[in-house]
């Protein structure tokens, strides 16, 4: 008697162990963490929507989940965290594994389709679309256009919610959004007889603000954190980088970016990025069949929170580690790719803004590959390659936007660089005092100050006659009386 109740515990047991069903375990897995891209008519090559499609996939879904070829992100996520992370968990990997080792159930399925809500211009402040449509030339390319998008805004504005909308989800892969001021590509886009111009990894240009926004197919949070806004002059143009996937026929695409704006502008608006930091190494040159390492550094001269990194190169190279070392001699890891994919470039925002103490130094460091065995070198035999913005030419740049941690009285405005030349500084106070405004030669390491006045409320410019002459890195602060820094630029004059 007493086996038989054995018996009878172990067929109860085993028969309410849950088992693994597309419905109910993997349906939803793929919901979050796929569908982003691969539905119908989307980036993304295969739709997962169905259980045949799924099924029919099953082992290659394992083989790129196992592997973290998908859902696509490059950087370590162990590390750091970031706000736009995708990367699905080692239990979600194991029930994909348990659901093809016993035979694909299907089980019931539980909830009706939920539908995508789209969405109208009338939900937003302001819409601005291509004015054309660009035509994808179908062969199986990866493309790359920028299309530059005039401004018609009354004032500069503080924007609260961004959405860009790709005009055709099969092609558009992801899109990079720039600002630079109007007219400033106009030289570019009329060498290049289609609409836009195009341009591979970097704009061909300086622009006054490099990755403003970043959009991906899974980017899903358009509305940006209470205090949170996007500075947007009105003299500026978008500057529209698309990346086209490849496809095998003719397509045509009309994307449109919608913006609303900030109800009031608040009177503490720290949390707009104001500035950035861009790591660029002194001399870039790759000489063909060598394997390099380039690297750089900075030592911050006041307090900043790092709110987002973006590296940028293109094929040659295949790992970035960027980390910092604080005064205490302690280190903190920033980013780590050890398989770098140009395709798969990205701004990377920390989930939690990373404070740094004056006195940190920033490392960078990306390795390059420029011999025969590098699959992805554009050249055979392999050329010296130098730094610039096309497929055969190489980068190495990384962003950072960066907000002060002791921002009172003043924001900055993002002045104007135009070419390599920095034409005036412009910046705005909030209220009334003494500031001091001096210059930092990152090279040299010399400091000079520019002036040191009562400025009145309201809009003040610097002269390029009273900006540093010499070529190089130089940093901008305006300094209040007790010595408080309120807004640097790192630029290259
Ligand atoms: C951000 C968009 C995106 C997300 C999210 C994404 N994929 Fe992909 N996937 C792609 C693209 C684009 C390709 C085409 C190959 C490439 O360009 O890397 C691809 C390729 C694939 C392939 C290979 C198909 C082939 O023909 O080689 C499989 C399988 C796949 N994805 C599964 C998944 C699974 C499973 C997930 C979720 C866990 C996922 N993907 C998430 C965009 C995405």
């Amino acid at each position: 008697m007493k086996w038989l109740f054995f018996i009878l515990i172990i067929i109860l047991s085993s028969s309410s162990k849950a088992q693994v069903t597309y419905h109910e375990h993997i349906a939803p897995i793929l919901e979050k963490n796929c569908l982003s891209c691969h539905q119908e008519n989307d980036i993304g090559p295969i739709p997962f929507t169905s259980y045949d499609d799924v099924a029919s996939y099953a082992s290659m879904i394992k083989f790129v989940t196992d592997t973290k070829l998908m859902p696509p992100f490059k950087a370590d996520y162990h590390k750091v965290q970031f706000a736009n992370e995708r990367s699905i968990s080692d239990e979600e990997r194991d029930l994909i594994a348990q659901w093809i080792d016993n035979g694909l159930l299907e089980g019931k399925s539980l909830k009706a389709k939920s539908k995508k809500q789209e969405s109208s211009n009338s939900d937003y402040d302001y819409t601005i679309c291509m004015s054309e449509k660009f035509e994808h030339y179908g062969i199986y390319y990866d493309q790359y256009q920028v299309f530059p998008l005039e401004l018609d805004l009354a004032s500069d504005k503080y924007i609260s919610d961004i959405f860009f909308e790709p005009g055709n989800k099969k092609i558009v892969r992801s899109a990079n959004i720039s600002l630079a001021p109007k007219g400033k590509s106009s030289k570019l886009d009329a060498w290049d007889p289609r609409y836009g111009f195009f341009a591979y990894g970097s704009l061909g240009f300086n622009s006054s603000y490099p990755n403003w926004y970043s959009w991906m197919p899974n980017t899903t949070s358009t509305r940006l954190s209470e205090n949170e806004h996007l500075y947007l002059p009105n003299d500026s143009e978008l500057l529209l980088h698309i990346h086209y996937g490849p496809y095998g026929e003719i397509q045509t695409d009309s994307s449109c970016v919608h913006f609303n704006f900030a109800e009031k502008q608040k009177s503490v608006l720290q949390n707009v990025p104001f500035a950035h930091i861009a790591l660029m190494a002194d001399t870039f040159l790759i000489e063909g069949g060598l394997k390099k390492r380039i690297s750089s550094s900075i030592e911050l001269p006041i307090d900043v929170s790092l709110r987002s990194i973006t590296p940028l190169a293109h094929l040659l190279c295949r790992s970035w580690e960027v980390f910092a070392v604080l005064p205490d001699r302690s280190s903190v890891s920033i980013l780590s790719i050890d398989d770098w994919d140009f395709h798969w470039r990205e701004k990377y925002i920390f989930k939690e803004a990373l404070h740094l103490p004056k006195g940190t130094k920033i490392y960078s460091t990306a390795t390059y590959d420029n011999t025969s065995s590098n699959p992805y070198n554009p050249s055979d035999p392999p050329h010296t390659m130098k730094a610039g913005p096309h497929m055969f030419d190489e980068n190495y740049v990384c962003y950072f936007e960066v907000n002060s941690l002791t921002s009172t009285a003043m924001i900055s405005k993002p002045f104007t660089v135009t070419e390599d030349i920095v034409r005036e500084f412009n910046f705005t106070v909030l209220s009334p005092g003494e500031f001091t405004i001096q210059s930092f030669d990152l090279s040299s390491g010399s400091q000079q100050t520019i002036s040191n006045k009562i400025y009145s409320k309201g809009n003040h410019s610097l002269q390029s006659s009273e900006l540093p002459k010499n070529k190089g890195v130089h940093i901008i602060s305006i300094l209040e009386k007790d010595n408080v820094l309120d807004s640097w630029w790192i630029v290259k004059l």
